[in-house]
Formats: C-alpha cells, structure tokens, sequence
C-alpha cells in the first residue's frame, strides 16, 4: 500500500491471491450463489385430482422483478404460495438461498419464512386495528408468543414500521384505523407490513386486481421502488399484459400448470402472450390496454 492508502495493483492482485487461498473468497461467492429461490422438478397435484403444477425447474435470482402470467386456473397463485409452504407441494424440492424450504421443519421453516413477505388481493389487514398495529404485525416472526399476545413490540420495531410506512408515504396514517384507508393505501399497508417483517422475497398474488388504473399504479410503482432500492426480490401474479411489460424484469408464463415463457420483457413479444393466453384473450387484453 502507498502513503495515500491506495492499493496498487500487485498488491490488490495478491490480496485476492490470499483470500482464494484461504478459502474466504470461494465461502462468500458461495453465498452469493445461494442467495435465490430454486424450484426443482416440482409438482403439485391437489387432493381431488386436479393437476395445479407440472414438473416445474426454475431459478430466480436476487433483486429480480418477476412477474407471472396465464389464463385463471393457470397455476399462478399455486405457484406463488409453494414457495413459502402455504400451499404443498406433491412432488420435487424448493430452496431459498440454498436452504430445502420443502425439507424444513419447526424453528428452521419459521425463519426461512420470515425472509418472505406476501401480499393479497385482499390486503389481508386487521381492519379494527391501526395502520401502525398491521404494519407492526410484520415483527410477529421476531418475538416470543407471549410478548406478541401482550402486544409488546420494542422501540426499534416501531422505527422500524415507521421507516415502513414513509417508504409507501403513508406515515400520516400510522393511528388511523386500517378500514378507513382506501384500497390502495390499505395495500401499501401491506407492502410497509412487508418491508417492516425485512422479507428479503416478497411473493404478491393479484395485488392490483380489486384496484382503479390510478391506484394501480401507485401500488405497483411502490413495488417496484422498493425491489429497486432495497434488491427485494419481487415475484407478483398479474393478469394485465401491460403491466406485466411495464414493471417486469422477466416474464414467466403458464398454461395448465407448465412454464411455456421464460425470458427477460423484452423478448415477450405478442405471440409470446397469443401462445400463453390464446388468441383470443389476448386481442381482448389489446384493447382493454388501448382504451
Ligand atoms: N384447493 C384446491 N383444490 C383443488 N384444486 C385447486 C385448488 N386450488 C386450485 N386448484 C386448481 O389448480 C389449478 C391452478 O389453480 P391456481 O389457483 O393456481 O390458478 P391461477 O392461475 O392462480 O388462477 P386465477 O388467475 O384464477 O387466480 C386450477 O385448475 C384450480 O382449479
Ligand atoms: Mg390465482
């Protein structure tokens, strides 16, 4: 190293030399390898019959927008909700970065959990309570039954809810009831009681369904701000094609329970979407979109 404190470049080479050799550098790029949700060979056949997924292999990395389309019945939400256990799976094995989710059990599938946020059609909110209280909710994962039965969250969680609630600019309503917000703000509720729960994954499924175009936007705009500026990966159900092209980083499309398009936005062009949705749903979606 220099008198100014800069590493010239034999040095910088050798101090990479050393971190190879003794093993420091492979551990961490490891983990940086891990850090993904990987479904192999996956399956899921429900109890009367019906096929919801087939043999599904899929990667997706860290930071990525993933937006998932396909007909009702598709098997979006299916997928969606396998990937924190809450729907099960028949067949193959998924892993969060590198840890068997489908293998997990007790104390170990609750902290692979609490890495995953979610959010609903429906917002899933505790409507009687306060904004703060549902935001706070997404500690639970953190404390002991009985200091969550007592109500008794500690001071970093409230800064925590509160840097919550400013990241969807809802912080004025922290004390106001859920029910009294309008759809859109009770999702990005929502979306705070994620980035307060510090999921590193959020999995939404429909979250714009029930909302106006307006609204819709501010929802999906919060989304991706916070997959922008916090590299929280973003898996979201949608059924609008032109969302899908306008937020996704890469579209993944179903059909009766098979991935049949897998690739980055751009390369889904509309015969990728005719393929995935039929023809005519998708001169249906072309003119919703145009009006
Ligand atoms: N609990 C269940 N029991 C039996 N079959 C189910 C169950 N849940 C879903 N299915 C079936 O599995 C298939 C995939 O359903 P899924 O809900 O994943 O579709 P989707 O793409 O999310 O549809 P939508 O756009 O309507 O939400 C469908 O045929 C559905 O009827
Ligand atoms: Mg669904």
């Amino acid at each position: 190293m220099d008198i100014l404190g800069k590493t010239t470049y034999g040095e910088g080479r050798k101090a990479v030399n050393d971190l190879f050799s003794d093993g420091l550098l492979f551990t961490t790029l490891t983990k940086v390898g891990k850090r993904l949700i990987q479904f192999k060979n996956v399956s899921k056949i429900y109890p009367n019959g019906t096929i919801g997924l087939k043999n599904i292999n899929l990667q997706i990395e860290d930071g990525e927008f993933v937006v998932i389309v396909g007909l009702s019945g598709a098997g979006k939400s299916t997928l969606l909700r396998s990937v924190n256990r809450l729907i099960e799976i028949s067949e193959g094995e998924i892993s969060i970065h590198g840890e068997s989710i489908t293998k997990a059990k007790g104390n170990e599938l609750y902290r692979i959990r609490r890495d995953i946020g979610m959010i609903f059609q429906n917002f899933n909110l505790v409507k009687r309570s306060s904004v703060m209280r549902n935001v706070l909710s997404g500690r639970v994962g953190y404390h002991s039954t009985l200091r969550m039965i007592l109500g008794l969250f500690p001071k970093q969680d409230k800064e925590l809810a509160i840097e919550a609630l400013k990241r969807v600019n809802l912080v004025e309503k922290a004390y106001v009831r859920a029910d009294q917000l309008s759809g859109g703000q009770q999702q990005r509720v929502s979306i705070a009681r994620a980035l307060a729960q510090e999921a590193k994954i959020v999995l939404a499924d429909e979250p714009v369904a029930s909302l106006d175009p307006l609204t819709t936007k501010q929802v999906m705009e919060d989304l991706l701000r916070i997959n922008q500026e916090l590299n929280i990966t973003m898996i979201v159900n949608l059924h609008s094609i032109d969302l899908a092209r306008e937020y996704a980083t890469r579209i993944i499309g179903l059909k009766d329970g098979e991935v049949v398009f897998d690739g980055p936005v751009i390369e889904a062009t509309n015969d990728t979407f005719t393929s995935i949705y039929g023809q005519d749903m998708r001169k249906n979606e072309m003119k919703r979109a145009a009006k």
